[in-house]
């Protein structure tokens, strides 16, 4: 494989600097100053898939995603066919992950046995309100027991499902369980992380004793401008405009710790249909969407580099020295199509967006869009 090296200007330790990266002897790849060198992105939320979901999306697929959106390691959810709740699964998959040409950290599901988890020893458990249904909060809590002594993270899908209203999910199902996981966290030392919180609430009532992400979707989609009824259907829901402007003012207050996707795959046909399963892509822009912020004055330069690659790394335990993306500073506007994984379709269309993403580097190689892949 030809290698190449790369000179241009890079964000680093909170400065612009010119970088050369690469060996001495490979083909220098020159980038102006209309191109941005950062480090490479680390989305802790994404669903790839495969597993018995192989027509939604493969975990190839997933990593195609990934890179095409600068990003160079991901934290894979364990709601697969089956759901990964044993060691044996665990191992399975993050084989199959480790394959892939992006760091690859699985959450692990709740086990019904929780000695599973001394077997599996998972960095992280993921916490759905369905496992609270089907096992209760006093199974949760030995959980967190166990994740204490363990050491592993405990993540939360955050709603209480003793709030939901039928299909309703509202805001009070995330406010009761965030207080309900507050109180377990304090019995049981147990570290928590909040998943794709919606609720300027959750991220004030977080501080001390939890981290939280957000997503592009509940960042900036809300129940006005995101009207189709499958594209835009998602867990937890969107919210109303004056919720996600006070979520988007969290963000720029700096009371945010991660950014996170939530890359929910679904075929087309199944979000037109009359039941559409909730989940949204949007991993190909992820990164363009924060950068858009930026671009706006919403968050600075160092706040992109925090929530989507610094602090996102030293949860799941990923070190992305080595690892760069190349963004083209313009304005672009959105298109499903032009997307590398196998989910084409996004409630992002036509949005516009900043920073093309235009090479990403990791492992050693560098993927050029549009031009292929070459060693570094
Ligand atoms: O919208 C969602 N989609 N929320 C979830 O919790 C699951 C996810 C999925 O796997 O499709
Ligand atoms: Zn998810």
């Amino acid at each position: 494989m030809e290698c190449v090296r790369i000179e241009g200007r890079a964000y680093v330790g909170g400065r612009f600097t010119r970088v050369k990266l690469g060996k001495e002897g490979c083909r220098t790849l020159q980038f102006s100053n209309d191109y941005l060198i950062l480090p490479g992105m680390v989305d802790l939320h994404v669903h790839f898939r495969d597993w018995g979901l192989s027509h939604k999306e493969t975990l190839t697929g997933g990593a195609a995603a990934a890179l095409a959106g600068g990003v160079v390691a991901v934290g894979d959810m364990p709601n697969t066919k089956p759901h990964i709740r044993t060691a044996e699964l665990y191992r399975k998959r993050l084989e199959e992950g480790s394959k892939l040409p992006v760091t690859y950290r699985l959450h692990m599901g709740v086990p019904g046995d929780l000695a599973e988890l001394d077997a599996a020893k998972p960095g992280s458990v993921k916490v759905y309100p369905e496992d609270v249904e089907a096992y209760g909060w006093g199974h949760v809590e030995a959980l967190m027991r166990r994740c204490a002594a363990l050491g592993c993270v405990v993540v939360f899908h955050c709603e209480d499902p003793a709030y939901f209203k039928g299909p309703e999910r509202p805001p009070e199902a995330e406010l009761r369980c965030v207080e309900r996981v507050r109180a377990l966290a304090s019995l049981t030392g147990a570290m928590v992380h909040l998943t794709h919180v919606t609720l300027p609430q959750t991220v004030e009532a977080s501080r001390g004793w939890a981290t939280v992400d957000v997503t592009p979707h509940h960042l900036l989609l809300d129940v006005e401008n995101c009207r189709d009824p499958g594209l835009c259907l998602v867990n937890p829901r969107l919210r109303t405009p004056e919720t996600r402007k006070a979520l988007l003012a969290a963000l720029a207050a700096g009371l945010v710790d991660i950014y996170a996707t939530d890359h929910a795959p679904h075929t087309l046909a199944e979000k037109q249909s009359s039941n559409p399963p909730p989940g949204i892509c949007s991993l190909d822009v992820a990164l363009s969407l924060l950068l858009a912020l930026w671009r706006r004055d919403v968050i600075t330069l160092a706040d992109v580099v925090r929530l989507y690659s610094h602090r996102p790394a030293r949860l799941l335990g990923v070190n992305t020295e080595g690892t760069f993306v190349v963004v083209k500073l313009e304005e672009f506007t959105i298109r499903g199509e032009e997307f590398a994984g196998t989910c084409k379709h996004t409630p992002f269309e036509g949005f516009r967006a900043f920073g093309r993403v235009v090479a990403t580097a990791t492992k050693g190689r560098i993927y050029l869009k549009g031009e292929g892949v070459y060693s570094l």
